[in-house]
């Protein structure tokens, strides 16, 4: 095993330091190039012990075969952080959607899954489309404000708020669940915590919550997500306490966060490239294809982690059994072998076979629903805002799992 990360800092992937400066699409463009599969040491962090090291899967093929290939490259092993979980939250984690492996995963996949088909989430268009208008057409009145935190944040947990049929005074919890635990390598929302903010025990509160609204919902059923699930069956018995705790976390936290990055990270891949943005004012039109090079060119998730259940070669390189196998989206997004010029934006790239919502049995479940928010904003955007200009740097989330931006002011000029 080559510790090639380890001996040369310059390819290091794996320090959420690095992505506070944005993705390192150099490094990732070198070992993409050079050691497609390259090791790398995991380091302690603050509150984070060392790991044991993992192997980063840099190419789009790649990318592709592990993550169809859930025999070889497991979700349920070791989960799907790249920090292993505490050895006694495992079994717990594993009854989550996200950690499970065929055939367990089937079931609950199929429940879910019914939640989120284009059919279902139509309904939810006007609501997406207003709230987007008005969150838009009220940054505009005010001329200098926060892209994130007046605009793209309120959207997304907005949308949240609303398929889960909770207050919107609630949205606030929903805001600082994710925030402490996406944010958990980023020491603005760490400080004065000295537990692992992921861990079940430090998310008591969150679990409360979601029991409660289990319960009001199984008296009084409304026409929202949890509703429909807590009456679901899930191969023919009801949803289990763990799988639905473990369900309400995946979308108070991995929907709400995915999408609270790639509403900013698309807005300002725009004004980066005046161009395009001059593009799509004069042809809306292409909002749905600017959407899907937006995700390509700047992936909200960077990365996911798989476990190999047996020796396996990839590219040459031996992986033992218990060994972390890691798939970074951005990568394989720019990978030429599968792009024409993949660090040139272009809305009117196709095909556009990006891997920014995954690939295989955990394909993102929601990505309809992300894509009528990014198509509602884009489409706000150049109707209120066509001279929208950034007045200052976009401060980016220290983290390596999600390219989270905190905050960007722009101006409506
Ligand atoms: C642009 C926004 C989003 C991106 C980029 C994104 C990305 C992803 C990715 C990469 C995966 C696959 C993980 C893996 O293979 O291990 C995934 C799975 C998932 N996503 Fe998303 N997601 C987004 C929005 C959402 C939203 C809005 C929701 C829910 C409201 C959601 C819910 C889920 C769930 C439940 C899974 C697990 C599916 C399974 O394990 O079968 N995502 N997402």
């Amino acid at each position: 095993m080559t510790d090639f990360a380890t001996v040369n800092p310059a390819n290091d992937v794996f320090h959420p330091e690095i992505y506070r400066r944005g993705i390192p699409y150099d490094t990732y463009a070198r070992l993409r190039a050079t050691t497609p599969v390259s090791w790398h040491a995991e380091p302690e962090l603050p509150g984070v012990p060392a790991g044991p090291g993992f192997w980063a899967v840099m190419r789009h093929d790649d990318v592709q075969y592990v993550s169809k290939t859930p025999d070889l490259f497991s979700a349920s092993l070791g989960c799907t952080q790249l920090r292993d979980p505490a050895p006694g939250d495992l079994g717990f984690l594993r009854s989550m959607l996200l950690n499970m492996d065929p055939p367990a995963h089937n079931p609950l996949r199929k429940t879910v899954s019914h939640l989120f088909t284009p059919r279902s989430i139509t309904k939810l268009e006007p609501f997406i489309r207003q709230t987007t208008d008005r969150l838009v057409s009220q940054a505009r009145e005010r001329g200098d404000f926060d892209l994130v935190e007046d605009v793209t944040d309120l959207l997304a947990l907005s949308t949240l708020a609303e398929i889960l049929g909770v207050p919107k005074s609630d949205q606030r919890l929903f805001f600082d669940w994710a925030n402490r635990i996406i944010g958990y390598q980023d020491e603005e929302y760490t400080e004065g915590t000295d537990s692992d903010p992921r861990s079940p025990s430090s998310l008591r509160d969150m679990y409360d919550y979601a029991d409660s609204l289990r319960a009001y919902r199984l008296r009084r059923p409304g026409d929202d997500v949890i509703s429909t699930l807590v009456h679901a069956q899930v191969g023919g018995q009801p949803i289990s306490d763990a799988e639905f705790k473990n369900f309400f976390f995946l979308l108070a936290v991995a929907g709400n966060d995915t999408t609270r990055s790639a509403l900013p990270g698309g807005i300002l891949t725009l004004l980066e490239h005046p161009d395009q943005f001059a593009l799509l004012r004069s042809r809306p039109e292409l909002a749905a294809p600017a959407v899907e090079e937006c995700l390509r060119y700047a992936p909200p998730v960077i990365l996911f982690r798989r476990t190999a259940t047996r020796p396996t070669t990839l590219r040459g390189v031996e992986i033992q059994a218990g060994e972390k196998v890691v798939v970074f989206y951005p990568a394989a997004n720019r990978d030429p072998e599968e792009f024409a010029e993949p660090d040139t934006f272009r809305i009117t790239r196709s095909p556009n076979r990006h891997v920014s919502f995954g690939q295989g049995p955990h394909i993102c479940v929601a990505a309809a629903l992300a894509r009528m928010q990014l198509r509602a904003m884009f489409t706000a955007v150049v109707e209120q805002l066509p001279n929208l200009v950034q007045r200052g740097p976009a401060e980016r989330l220290a983290s390596n799992l999600v390219a989270g931006i905190k905050r960007v002011p722009v101006s409506a000029c």
